[in-house]
């Protein structure tokens, strides 16, 4: 009796250590979350609808393609701190309209496509992103 529940405490222990990894680890940690974003930011900047958005300078680009990789290291549970400003505020006044927004998922879903993140995974991440919309679209 006292083996089994010693065994019993012992089970308990590894199954209870077991607990859900988080989206971060599931996508790859940092690399996958720098090969998605990479991959967005490819698929969004070379298409004429987001043209209006890119009067920018390589390194405001660069910088916000590092903002996007802490932000969401830290939103998935990765060890990261997204130090940038807050996304009312960041695309306050830019005029995203909803056609924007979905154009923006649908590179977001081609770009954890191509980082081999499927499945609940990316689902998860897409509802992540989708969840912030009212922090983006301006127009209807
Ligand atoms: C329709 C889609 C989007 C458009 C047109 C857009 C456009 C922009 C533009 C123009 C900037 C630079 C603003 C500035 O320097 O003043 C910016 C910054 C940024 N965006 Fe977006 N964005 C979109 C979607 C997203 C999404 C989905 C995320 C994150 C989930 C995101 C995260 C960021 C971050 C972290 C910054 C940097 C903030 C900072 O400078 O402090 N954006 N975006």
């Amino acid at each position: 009796m006292r083996t089994l529940c010693l065994l019993l405490v012992v089970a308990w222990g590894i199954l209870s250590g077991q607990q859900k990894l988080s989206l971060y680890e599931r996508v790859g940690r940092y690399d996958g979350i720098a090969t998605i974003v990479d991959a967005y930011l490819k698929g969004v900047r070379a298409d004429p609808q987001f043209a209006r958005f890119s009067g920018r300078g390589t390194d405001s680009l660069v910088r916000a393609k590092q903002l996007l990789k802490d932000q969401l290291c830290a939103m998935t549970g990765g060890p990261c701190v997204y130090m940038g400003r807050d996304m009312k505020t960041a695309h306050g006044g830019l005029g995203i309209t909803e056609g924007d927004w979905a154009a923006s998922m649908k590179y977001m879903a081609a770009a954890l496509e191509k980082s081999h993140v499927a499945g609940n995974e990316k689902e998860e991440f897409l509802a992540l992103i989708d969840s912030m919309k009212p922090m983006f679209v301006e127009k209807h």
